[in-house]
């Protein structure tokens, strides 16, 4: 990819430079490269027999006994490979490659999201930084590490957006709002490819919307919630360059996306204008027969194929019945060679070919591991989410007293490497306690209890002397944990609460009376209404990581502040998912964070109040900030226009800290109801006691658009409150109005 970089910037030099000669127009760098990778590409199709390019469509993942792959390689019927990570397989599926008769090269693909070597804290972590530039440097570290194995694509980055934390694949991807997603959509795919690995944004589309949290679960959506909510973060990773994109599971609106001709080919691939490879999901192809939209494999193959899925991941069904469907005037030949011409382009356009236009792709230089530790820990670090800290129990200081450390995840070293890549060789980890006792001044005490049989409190092992150990100290700091395989695909849960025996060591140690702060590890929101009313401090570390506990023992010890900000809204209760902060008004809006009687006629329950325990862009610093002097730079403007929204925020307390300044809308009237509030703009700023800062946002009229039924923008003039702060529930507010022009 970077070859590539530098030769455009030498064309461009180059074409800058005869400026002054003739002036008949060169083509830019880029189209020239484009039609040149097009010429090839007509070129080599030309050569390719049927079965050659259906080989191009074929993307099995390693089987072993893998000689008959090897032999189906070499008669050019594989053109892709999932999941060869070992090195002699990589050889082997290369040579044989190179004895096919075109000698076309392969993608190798690899769920390579958040680790190969170091894990890095899981992506939901990523999005509780709030910094996509900290995403962009990880997903190029992951990179790095994972090329040199020979991948070259990595299943990432999932920007599914959810609302529903029953749904265990939140953790993959960066929480509830399209604004937020598209930022570290774009960072994750720019990250990637920078770190040499082509990308796939994936789950496409609405996958995140299971009725009832159940993965794989149907999502009834409409178009313009769709364009609203769910297509954004897509969007945006098309336009960072992602080679691929990957359908979903999922139905929308009872069509499997699989076979879904209006959301893979109208949609994406002439509305949304993407030209690279839609792939399917493992053997979602033929899995079209357990949806009851394909009578057999071979249907499925069809359908799909029809649909706009180039290639069959996992599925063998093109492989098996493409052919079939050529010969029975089922599939014309000029829609394959349409699929395979996407599947060259790719290839050349990563380098891949050795007369490749742009360059020839180079593995890149290993990151030094410091330098890759550096940054999991800063990710980490930025992500964990102080979610309340009353009485400053937090952070830990001398006058804390005798600290009673309990819970066998302090002395854990698991990377919680929930999904993804079989990492080579476990990379050397910190436990918290020996990170803690290395960070805590001379004359501070630290006690430790294990507590439970295991990291995440399944079972005790010793509940009483975790109790007496707590009866000894003057804090207690409990670990608790979601169960550490209870993330990622095919775990969805009905209950939010902590998973064994976690509760109950909370409600034994809350009866040793001492200050107790909580440390969540979790890959998703939790409903902690009970436990947080039990606890002085409680923070969310979601899943940290090679580098998190030593990231933790350095905000605990209050070597650095807190500054994550949750990226999914934390519910009182399951009952209440899905929640959004930006939910609609109703004809009855909630009045207030309490349902009483009096407010019997509004929505919400009458067994739990309607608001969430935690809001979106919630999360507390060791200091505190105030917002003053929001203004807006015009009273108006028009449906093509801009104004500038600037707020200044002050850091009120003792000790430096991080916020991140977030500005929402609600436009007040429409054609369709609007969102109590909308994200459009959010920034993270570091400021040292008493330090002021103006933070300036611009508000374009576009930004501000809805969707119609068709999918349409729509910018319709009206009231627009502005609301500024450091979570969804801003009350700093101002407003400005879009005049019809
Ligand atoms: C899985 C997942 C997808 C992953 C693919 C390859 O089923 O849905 O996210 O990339 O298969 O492992």
């Amino acid at each position: 990819m970077r070859l590539r970089l530098i030769l455009l910037t030498l064309l461009t030099c180059f074409s800058s430079a005869t400026a002054h000669s003739t002036p008949s127009p060169s083509p830019s760098p880029a189209r020239a490269i484009a039609s040149e990778i097009d010429a090839k590409v007509s070129a080599l199709l030309a050569r390719m027999t049927l079965e050659e390019k259906i080989g191009q469509l074929n993307f099995p993942s390693l089987a072993f006994p893998h000689d008959a792959q090897l032999e189906a390689v070499r008669r050019g019927r594989i053109g892709a490979m999932l999941n060869v990570v070992n090195p002699d397989h990589m050889r082997d599926f290369q040579a044989a490659m190179a004895q096919s008769r075109l000698k076309i090269p392969m993608l190798f693909a690899l769920d390579a999201i958040y680790a190969f070597r170091i894990a890095f804290p899981a992506p939901i972590a990523w999005a509780a930084t709030w910094r996509p530039e900290l995403a962009q440097r990880a997903a190029e570290l992951v990179a790095l590490e994972t090329a040199q194995t020979g991948i070259n694509l990595t299943f990432g980055p999932m920007v599914d957006i959810s609302r529903d934390p029953r749904w265990g694949r939140v953790i993959e991807g960066a929480g509830e709002d399209p604004f937020l997603a598209a930022a570290f959509a774009s960072a994750r795919v720019t990250g990637y490819r920078k770190g040499g690995l082509a990308t796939s944004a994936k789950h496409f589309v609405g996958y995140g919307a299971p009725e009832g949290g159940r993965d794989y679960n149907g999502a009834q959506i409409s178009a313009a919630e769709l364009f609203d909510r769910y297509i954004p973060p897509f969007q945006a990773a098309i336009a960072a360059g992602t080679e691929t994109v990957m359908a979903s599971f999922n139905t929308v609106n009872g069509i499997p996306v699989t076979a879904n001709q209006w959301l893979l080919s109208d949609v994406l691939k002439n509305r949304l204008g993407f030209d690279g490879i839609v792939m399917s999901d493992f053997a979602a192809v033929t899995e079209l027969v357990n949806h009851g939209v394909a009578a057999d494999h071979a249907d499925a193959a069809r359908k799909a194929f029809n649909a706009g899925i180039d290639l069959d991941m996992a599925g063998q069904a093109y492989d098996r019945y493409l052919g079939d469907a050529i010969a029975g005037g089922r599939v014309s030949t000029a829609q394959i060679d349409a699929a395979v011409r996407r599947v060259l382009t790719v290839k050349y356009r990563m380098g891949l070919f050795a007369d490749s236009p742009g360059g020839v792709r180079k593995i890149p230089a290993r990151p030094k591991e410091e330098a890759v530790r550096k940054a999991a820990r800063e990710v980490a670090r930025e992500s964990f989410v102080l979610l309340k800290n009353s009485g400053a129990t937090l952070p830990i200081t001398p006058k804390s007293g005798t600290v009673a450390l309990i819970g066998a995840a302090a002395i854990a070293t698991n990377d919680h490497s929930w999904y993804g890549p079989a990492l080579l060789e476990k990379p050397k980890t910190e436990t918290l306690l020996d990170a803690l006792k290395a960070r805590m001044g001379r004359g501070q005490s630290l006690l430790f209890a294990e507590g439970f049989a295991d990291p995440c409190g399944l079972a005790f092992k010793d509940k009483a002397g975790a109790v007496a150990t707590a009866k000894a100290a003057d804090l207690v700091v409990l670990m608790a944990a979601e169960d550490c395989v209870a993330s990622g695909e095919g775990v969805s849960r009905t209950d939010l609460g902590l998973s064994g025996v976690q509760e109950e060591m909370l409600d034994a140690l809350v009866a040793a009376g001492k200050p107790i702060v909580l440390i969540v590890d979790t890959g998703r929101p939790l409903a902690l209404a009970d436990v947080s009313a039990k606890v002085a401090t409680l923070m969310v570390t979601w899943h940290p990581g090679t580098e998190g506990r030593a990231a933790l023992a350095e905000i605990l010890t209050g070597q650095y502040a807190p500054s994550g900000k949750l990226p999914m809204t934390f519910p009182r209760s399951v009952g209440q998912v899905p929640i959004s902060y930006s939910d609609l008004p109703t004809s009855r809006p909630m009045t207030g964070d309490d349902h009483s009687f009096g407010d019997r006629y509004t929505t919400g329950y009458i067994d739990e109040r309607p608001t969430p325990l935690y809001p979106f862009g919630h999360g507390l610093s060791y200091t505190t900030f105030e917002y003053s002097h929001l203004e807006i730079s015009a009273p108006r403007m028009g449906r093509g226009g801009k104004v500038e929204v600037r707020v200044d925020v002050t850091n009120t307390g003792m000790r430096s800290g991080q916020e991140v300044v977030q500005l929402y809308t609600r436009q007040l009237v429409a054609a369709r109801s609007r969102p109590l509030r909308e994200l459009k703009g959010f920034e993270k700023v570091a400021l040292k006691p008493g330090q002021r800062r103006t933070v300036r946002f611009v508000l374009n009229a576009a930004d501000l658009a809805y969707h119609d039924d068709d999918g349409k923008p729509v910018i319709e003039p009206g009231k627009f409150d502005v609301f500024v702060g450091g979570s969804a529930a801003a009350d700093l507010e101002s407003s400005f109005e879009i005049a019809a022009d």
